[in-house]
């Protein structure tokens, strides 16, 4: 899979690639991650990026020319299956839009900013917006960050055995059980008996048990819900 990021501060993305799961994708050659500086295609001497807004008001508002140009320029190159603008007032993301997502070939996300991009950007490119949540972040880059990890993680042959995504908390709808390493008693603080027993018929009833007392008591709405996935 290859994704695209374009944005105007490609710093903010270079931290949260290079390290642990996603590194190793890239590295496996299972995911491609490509940032790109969306000041790189500003056709004017200050190299702008952004304006001030039609009939007024604060705040500035990313400008057309230079992501039409990036867009445009990637579209060239290949199909992209979605390209995607990060947005306070997109779909809240969830596990099943990532597990719909990590099932594309080539996607393009664009990183939102100040007010947000001219409109005519949405209507001419966009095909699908997302929100990472119900809060505001300072710009679209960490919500991309957010995407770009959950959909990579789900792709065949990035996790092993001991990270699979099939027992991740909101796979199955519900959260994962607590879990326990040595020491058996810590300041008299004990690992439950049954995770000590080697009853592998009683662990899983007791991890299954768990999981759904935890998901009933934190996120009864997942159980409710049965259609999340
Ligand atoms: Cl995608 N962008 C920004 N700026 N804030 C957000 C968000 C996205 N999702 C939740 N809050």
């Amino acid at each position: 899979m290859r994704v695209d990021i374009l944005t105007i501060l490609p710093d903010l993305l270079e931290g949260p690639f290079s390290a642990s799961i996603l590194k190793r994708a890239q590295e496996k050659g299972l995911a491609e991650i490509h940032v790109h500086n969306i000041r790189d295609y500003s056709t004017n001497k200050q190299k702008s990026v952004d304006d001030y807004q039609y009939g007024g008001g604060a705040g500035m508002v990313m400008s057309i020319e230079p992501i039409a140009l990036l867009i445009e320029k990637l579209q060239a190159e290949r199909t992209y299956d979605e390209v995607i603008y990060m947005t306070p007032d997109g779909e809240v993301l969830d596990q099943r839009m990532s597990n719909t997502l990590s099932l594309c070939e080539n996607i393009i996300i664009l990183c939102g900013h100040y007010k947000g991009v001219d409109e005519r950007v949405r209507e001419m490119f966009i095909t699908k917006e997302v929100s990472i949540g119900s809060y505001v972040l300072s710009g679209g880059e960490l919500a991309a960050a957010v995407l770009t990890d959950s959909i990579i993680r789900l792709l065949p042959g990035v996790l092993n055995d001991e990270t699979s995504a099939l027992t991740d908390s909101f796979q199955d709808n519900l959260l994962s059980p607590p879990v326990y390493t040595r020491p058996p008693e810590y300041r008299g603080n004990k690992v439950p008996d049954v995770l000590l027993s080697g009853n592998f018929e009683l662990i899983e009833k007791f991890r299954e048990e768990k999981a759904y007392e935890r998901t009933k008591l934190r996120r009864p709405d997942l159980l409710n819900n049965q259609d999340n996935f």
